[in-house]
């Protein structure tokens, strides 16, 4: 069957099976970026925004996403400009193996357009279904939280890139007896 989708603005017609699930057709048309980590429903890295909602692509079958809008990862932010959720994550070191980020950004992005300036408490419940078998939640949470800072104007980082909040590590270290500047 044919299926029409609208993913990160590019209309999309797909063939598939009513019961093939979103997330791997997504990954079948190249959007990579929504991972797969568990039988389904559990770990939440294949979130999507659908109709602005994140919702886990997994436990969707794709008819029931016939016609809809949808963002994945992909559609957030990009190599050379990240979102500032993004780029939140890089500066507070919140990314190890990132199988996990794609879902925490797209889950970020939901909790900071309904609740732009989140207690750690919300923050924490927002990603509660967003597992993380790296990092532990810490650095998520306080990158989530300066994100949403710098999205509204408070954040030592501007929203264009700007001068990272956390202090580089490397800085003024020694490594080999060479001091790095
Ligand atoms: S793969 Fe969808 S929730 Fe784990
Ligand atoms: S960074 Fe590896 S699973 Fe989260």
């Amino acid at each position: 069957m044919q299926f029409s989708l609208t993913v990160n603005g590019e209309s999309l017609d797909i063939e598939a099976a009513p019961d093939d699930d979103l997330a791997s057709v997504l990954r079948r048309e190249g959007y990579t970026g929504v991972k797969c980590g568990c039988d389904g429903g559990i770990c939440g890295a294949s979130k999507v925004l659908i109709e602005g909602s994140a919702e886990m692509a997994c436990g969707k079958a794709v008819q029931e996403a016939d016609g809809a809008t949808i963002q994945t990862i992909e559609g957030i932010g990009s190599q050379d400009e990240l979102h500032p959720i993004q780029q939140a994550f890089v500066d507070h070191f919140a990314v190890q193996c990132g199988f996990c980020i794609p879902g925490m950004i797209v889950q970020t992005k939901e909790l900071l357009e309904e609740t732009p300036d989140p207690t750690e408490a919300e923050v924490r419940e927002a990603i509660d279904d967003n597992l993380c078998r790296c990092t532990g939640y810490q650095k998520p949470v306080e990158a989530i939280l300066d994100a949403a800072a710098r999205m509204n104007g408070d954040g030592a980082v501007a929203t264009d890139g700007g001068t990272p909040s956390a202090p580089n590590a490397c800085e003024g270290t020694e490594r080999n007896g060479e001091t790095n500047e």
